[in-house]
């Protein structure tokens, strides 16, 4: 496949040689055109892959995330090498309320009408100690960042959602939220809590049966909180977060455009490992 902002994105090309052959013909660069898809964390590790990697098929991407300097780059890439439509939206979630919600709500209706796609990426790690002595007020933050605007932000966007075309709803989880582990207090807790969430989602929108829910446990990944959480780590044995795309894309595509993908989907609800997905 040729196309010009994948050949200016080397880390997702060098990737695309192990997908699936089903995926690469599914994939041309206008697969998700009008496709209007959030992202939180979209400033860095996976979130910001991914953003790039929508965009670089069709995608208009809505970039949320702390740090507007990295959203802004991320924003940059895209107009440069896509003819897409990204928005930026500079947002802490700890600090995140139900009114800012609506509002984020009401200005995604009135630039793009629609969405089709969130994407929870960002996270916290939060202090590694033992539980009797992690500080309340770390515990509250993690958790409002990690489940709570989570809570917030599918309930705000579910309309938005729910307007006829397909949708698809992915929360990016990690093995410590399905088999608790010493030391990594709320950051567990939170993704047991997210996996919850998903599968409450999932079990919600089922019948309608127009918008799909899942969980990705992506793995070791090389980012900055995978170094944080494992500074000795050497991150050259660790794979990049474009390592993951193909699996995104499958769900993402396979749920907003189901005729390109000749694959069946996991049903929805499930719990994706994303080391298993390739194997
Ligand atoms: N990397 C791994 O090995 C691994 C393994 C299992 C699961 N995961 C999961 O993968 C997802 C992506 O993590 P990553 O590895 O890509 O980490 P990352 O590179 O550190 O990215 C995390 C993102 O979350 C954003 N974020 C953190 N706190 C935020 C807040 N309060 N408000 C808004 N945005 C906030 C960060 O924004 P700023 O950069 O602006 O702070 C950053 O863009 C997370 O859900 C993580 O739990 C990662």
């Amino acid at each position: 496949m040729t196309h010009n902002a994948i050949e200016n994105y080397p880390e997702l090309q060098s990737q695309m040689a192990e997908w699936p052959s089903f995926l690469d013909k599914a994939l041309t660069p206008t697969a998700l055109i009008g496709k209007r898809i959030v992202v939180t964390g979209a400033g860095d590790g996976i979130g910001k892959a991914l953003a790039k990697s929508l965009a670089c098929f069709g995608a208009d991407v809505i970039l949320l995330g702390r740090t507007r300097t990295k959203l802004e780059a991320v924003f940059d890439w895209i107009k440069q090498h896509t003819p897409t439509d990204p928005v930026i939206v500079p947002c802490d979630l700890a600090q995140l309320d139900t009114d800012t919600v609506s509002a984020l709500a009401e200005s995604i209706s009135s630039h793009y009408g629609n969405l089709q796609g969130l994407v929870h990426c960002a996270s916290m790690l939060g202090p590694k100690i033992p539980l009797v002595h992690y500080p309340a007020d770390q515990w509250q933050t993690v958790m409002q960042t990690n489940v709570n605007a989570v809570f917030m932000l599918n309930q705000g966007l579910f309309d938005l959602l729910d307007q006829g075309d397909p949708g698809c709803v992915l929360h990016v989880s990690s093995s410590v939220g399905i088999q608790g582990r010493a030391y990594w207090g709320a950051y567990s807790a939170s993704k047991f809590a997210l996996e919850g969430l998903s599968q409450i989602l999932a079990d919600e929108t089922e019948t309608a049966g127009k918008i799909r829910v899942y969980s990705v446990n992506p793995g070791g990944t090389r980012t900055a909180m995978r170094r944080e959480a494992y500074p000795l780590e050497d991150p050259q044995t660790l794979p990049i977060p474009e390592k993951h795309m193909g699996l995104f894309l499958f769900l993402l595509v396979g749920s907003l455009v189901p005729d390109l993908i000749k694959r069946p989907l996991p049903a929805t609800g499930a719990q994706i490992d994303a080391r298993k997905w390739l194997a």
